[in-house]
């Protein structure tokens, strides 16, 4: 549609050089912090467990195996650990294969009832062998990291519960039992579990399970903090305790260094160790011992255990008032495609308010072209403004109020604008987002 007036177009630094509007440094907001930092776990501790998984192994025919002496006693030595610590334990025993098995359960006392974070590993081994990185490994990481929680008196918001399961090498037997036996009620109150099965390879990789994407990302920060590179975990989706809780909806997420699979030359380059060779070559063998143990990927995926139960579980919605703010300037192309502007919120759980404020400053010189929406984390669009042909004016300089109460208030937020007719052109200024 032709217009009847047409300013001459003027860039961003003709209007600021005509004194027309003011070009401002983009500031640097700090970054809220409402969840609190982990604790390093000591690989030294995590070590020792292993120690005595080992020695109650060798003690005991050389296995920990479901239904033999050395399956109980590392349930026993576990639950000596969490009960001096100040957890509530609970053994649930179950029968499979006509033996008797144990699952371990340890509350710690406090945080929401209602959200429920869990954490857990299997204990068993296979007969073959005392099972020291399957699953010696996750089930010590585990230990040191409630440990953690114990010796830091933590107060989270959500409730902790760690788990050490049993049977998992006959088919992921003791998890199945414990989500079984959990009434509906109770499981709906899980919002998360996180499985750690072999996190101590001896040739590792550095796999983040593909499940949720809350904690996919909790995991996958932890690692880019530490430069390390990850990749997707894709030997065997469902070969471990995770696939019971995934069966009933419950989110998963877990870390994985990496199974009888081959590591590549791309694998060897990025991580170290040994092209050609599989990740764990004592997989489900006798020689799956203390020596079987890579320290450093041992000591990582304990404190990205650590960090994973701090992060999930002492996360808080965010308060109501609470704002962020970008003011970083994002020029908008004329008549052309979309651009971006992003807030993160991080570390909250809940939804956003039905009352999100959203404050937008976005300079132009005829706001008609110009068409605004808020992105909502998961990518749904809230339409803020049309483009309308004859409003002439200059600048969007507005305050909208969006409805975002089914949206997740974590996340990265987008203001998406578009210029959709010729000649006229602008930039974002700013914006913020008001709880
Ligand atoms: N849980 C398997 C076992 O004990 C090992 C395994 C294979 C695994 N693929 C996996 C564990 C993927 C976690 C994720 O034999
Ligand atoms: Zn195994
Ligand atoms: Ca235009």
């Amino acid at each position: 549609m032709p217009r009847a007036i047409r300013r001459a177009t003027a860039g961003v630094a003709t209007l600021a050089a005509a004194g027309l509007i003011a070009v401002t440094a983009p500031t640097a907001l700090a970054a809220p912090s409402p969840t609190l930092a982990a604790p390093d776990i000591p690989l030294a501790n995590v070590k020792a467990h292993l120690t005595q998984f080992q020695s109650i192994a060798t003690a005991n025919g050389g296995n920990r195996a479901h239904g033999r002496p050395g399956y109980k006693a590392s349930i026993d030595y576990a639950k000596a650990k969490l009960d001096a610590a100040g957890f509530t334990t609970t053994v649930q025993q179950f029968t499979s294969s006509g033996a008797t098995g144990y699952n371990l359960i340890a509350d710690w006392p406090g945080g929401d009832p209602n959200k429920v974070l869990m954490a857990g590993a299997h204990l068993d081994s296979v007969t073959s062998g005392p099972g020291i990185n399957d699953n010696g490994s996750g089930s010590a990481g585990v230990l040191e990291t409630a440990l953690a929680v114990s010796r830091a008196q933590l107060q989270p918001t959500k409730h902790l519960r760690f788990a050490w399961w049993g049977a998992e090498e006959l088919g992921l037997i003791g998890s199945k039992y414990y989500v079984n036996n959990l009434p509906a009620t109770e499981r709906s109150k899980v919002s998360g579990y996180l499985n750690f099965d072999m996190i101590g390879s001896p040739n590792p990789g550095y796999f983040v399970y593909d499940d949720d994407p809350t904690i996919e990302k909790t995991f996958k920060d932890f690692y880019a903090g530490l430069n390390v590179p990850t990749e997707i975990e894709t030997e065997g989706d469902g070969r471990s305790d995770h696939a019971s809780f995934k069966n009933v909806g419950i989110p998963v997420g877990g870390l994985f260094t990496g199974a009888s699979r081959t590591k590549s030359s791309a694998q060897a380059q990025k991580w170290g160790g040994t092209a050609g060779q599989a990740f764990d070559r004592c997989y489900h063998s006798s020689c799956d011992t203390t020596a079987n143990i890579n320290d450093t990927a041992l000591d990582r995926n304990s404190d990205a255990i650590a960090h994973a139960v701090w992060t999930l579980g002492t996360e808080t919605p965010v308060p109501p008032g609470d704002s962020y703010e970008n003011t970083t300037d994002v020029a908008i192309p004329d008549n052309g495609a979309a651009v971006t502007s992003t807030v993160n919120v991080t570390g909250r759980t809940g939804n956003a308010p039905a009352t999100l404020k959203a404050d937008v400053d976005i300079r132009h010189t005829w706001r008609g072209d110009v068409v605004v929406d808020l992105l909502a984390p998961d990518g749904t669009a809230y339409r803020l403004k049309n483009s309308s042909s004859n409003d002439s004016a200059d600048n969007v300089i507005a305050t909208y109020t969006v409805n975002a109460s089914s949206e997740a208030a974590n996340g990265a937020w987008k203001l998406r604008v578009q210029d959709v007719a010729a000649q006229d052109t602008g930039y974002i200024n700013s914006w913020k987002l008001t709880f």
